[in-house]
């Protein structure tokens, strides 16, 4: 996948010189590479809810809406991310990120990570609008592929 293959060329790159993130103070809120990621994240999770809620019966099934969240997952999931992972903003640096320090030290393996996800997104994005049966066997893998990295990669909330 030749964004991810980006990701991780920037990011060896910018560990390698170092590149400091902060020019100034970031009054009002956390810097803005946490900020875009955080929103990338958020974006992530309003288009898995209405799935989650077709799945769990809270909302009628829509093959329409489904494929159409499904979709935009798999598109957010290729965006070229690698302005915004980078060093210095991991939980330890900025009180706003909980991005853990790790996710620098495991690039490979982060990757693969967003790369699973992203397989996952594409292949939902492809059944998601073939019934309710379709939408549910589909959405486990993403929703697995979301933790994986979660579990290892995202600070625990307090
Ligand atoms: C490759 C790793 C990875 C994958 C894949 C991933 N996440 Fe995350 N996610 C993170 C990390 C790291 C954070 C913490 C980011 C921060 O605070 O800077 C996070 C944070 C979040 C947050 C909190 C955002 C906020 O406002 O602070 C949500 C919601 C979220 N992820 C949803 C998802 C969903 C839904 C998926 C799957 C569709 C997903 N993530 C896939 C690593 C990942």
């Amino acid at each position: 996948m030749p964004h991810l293959s980006k990701l991780a060329l920037s990011a060896v790159i910018a560990t390698a010189l170092a590149v400091p993130v902060f020019a100034g103070s970031h009054a009002g809120g956390p810097p803005p590479a946490v900020k875009a990621r955080q929103s990338h994240m958020q974006l992530y999770l309003h288009n898995l809810i209405p799935m989650v809620q077709m799945i769990r019966g809270s909302a009628d099934y829509d093959a329409e809406r489904a494929s159409a969240h499904a979709g935009n997952i798999a598109a957010l999931s290729k965006l070229n991310q690698s302005s915004y992972w980078a060093p210095g903003t991991d939980s330890d640096a900025v009180a706003e990120s909980n991005a853990l320090p790790a996710i620098w030290e495991n690039i490979p393996d982060v990757i693969a990570k967003a790369n699973a996800m992203s397989e996952a997104a594409v292949a939902l994005s492809a059944s998601a609008g073939d019934g309710i049966d379709a939408l549910r066997a589909g959405f486990t893998p993403l929703n697995n592929a979301c933790n994986a990295c979660h579990e290892d990669y995202q600070k625990p909330q307090e």
